[in-house]
């Protein structure tokens, strides 16, 4: 059985089921909210150590003014409900991507890294404003500019991801079958699980049956 350290997650499909369910796409960012609590808890039930949610893009600036600022007050109002919890629950967060929202929100990101950045049960990296390709130019830049030789171990370290081992396991719901700028150097070795469903119908069950199948799966990194 393979061991499970790390899930990334597209959570893709919100507001399509926003817009069938409830005649609008924001009604699905919110339900969208409640599948992440569940999965998070699904995720300590399975002891995985890492948790990596794709959360806004560096594309999905393009979006409608409107529903750009419904997803930051949800984010804001989730951060100030929920940190607590999370600390409670002995939960790490850690915001990759580039930290250029409101004023308000920065510093609520910033409070909420520092808030639980000794917590050991689970870290959440959330990708917000994240970008792969922007993440890449930005650690050869930073290659570059310290003279240092170009290999995985210096790339790496420059990366938003450092210190975190690269995914076992890419779940992407909303039935589409796509990076979208997601993890570019990380996933190279990960497993992929394409599911139809939209994010807020992704059930426990659901995901325990990718994980299961995941289990089973033989890896063969290049070998036989
Ligand atoms: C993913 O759901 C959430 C974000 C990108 C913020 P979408 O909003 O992309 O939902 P669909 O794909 O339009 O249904
Ligand atoms: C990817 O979903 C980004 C997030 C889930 C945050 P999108 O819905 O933005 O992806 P595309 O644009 O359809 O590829
Ligand atoms: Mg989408």
């Amino acid at each position: 059985m393979n061991p499970l350290n790390h899930v990334a997650i597209i959570m893709d499909g919100n507001g399509r089921w926003g817009l069938k369910n409830k005649n609008a796409r924001n009604a699905g960012h919110k339900a969208g909210l409640n599948t992440v609590e569940k999965i998070i808890k699904v995720t300590i039930k399975n002891n995985i150590k890492f948790l990596t949610l794709y959360a806004f893009s560096t594309e999905n600036w393009k979006r409608p003014k409107k529903e750009i600022k419904f997803l930051f007050n949800l984010l804001e109002d989730f951060l100030i409900n929920k940190i607590e919890d999370l600390n409670k629950q002995k939960i790490k967060l850690k915001i990759i991507g580039k930290k250029n929202f409101s004023s308000k929100l920065n510093s609520l990101l910033k409070e909420s890294e520092k808030k639980t950045i000794k917590n050991k049960r689970l870290q959440i990296n959330l990708a917000l404003n994240y970008g792969s390709k922007v993440e890449l130019i930005d650690a050869f830049k930073e290659i570059k500019k310290n003279k240092e030789i170009i290999n995985e171990k210096n790339l790496s370290k420059y990366l938003q991801t450092k210190n975190i081992p690269d995914p076992d396991l890419l779940i992407r719901t909303g039935n589409t079958k796509r990076l979208s700028n997601f993890l570019l150097w990380q996933l190279a070795y990960s497993e992929i699980f394409f599911e139809k469903k939209l994010w807020p119908d992704f059930s426990e069950k659901d995901y325990n049956k990718i994980i299961n199948k995941y289990k089973n799966i033989k890896r063969n990194f290049g070998n036989i």
